[in-house]
């Protein structure tokens, strides 16, 4: 089964498995972590806000013009490798994945 690492917020770390067809912020948010994903995945909060690492990052499909709107609005201080974690479906070549919960806003 693919795995996810993931780096909650207050700096827990999880080991977690991935399922098909299913966003990171499904995921993480069913496991537990911090991620409120207020607008349930429709790309207007940012609560789901989360760093990747590289190679993974580079994996991912680019960023739409929304996601990016939505992650600037958001308030709190974006990185290079800050996605929306709602916006990143499964896809087998992210197994092990490495990601941290960011900071809230
Ligand atoms: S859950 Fe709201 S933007 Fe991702």
């Amino acid at each position: 089964m693919a795995q996810i690492f993931a780096t909650d917020r207050d700096g827990t770390k999880h080991e977690l498995e991935a399922r098909e067809r299913a966003s990171l912020m499904e995921i993480l948010k069913q496991a537990g972590l911090s991620i409120e994903a207020l607008c349930s995945g429709s790309c207007q909060c940012a609560t789901c806000h989360v760093l990747i690492e590289e190679p993974w990052l580079s994996k991912l499909k680019p960023q739409t013009d929304f996601e990016i709107a939505t992650l600037e609005g958001e308030g709190s201080e974006l990185q290079a490798n800050s996605r929306l974690a709602c916006q990143i479906k499964w896809q087998d070549d992210l197994d092990g994945i490495v990601l941290t919960v960011a900071p809230e806003a």
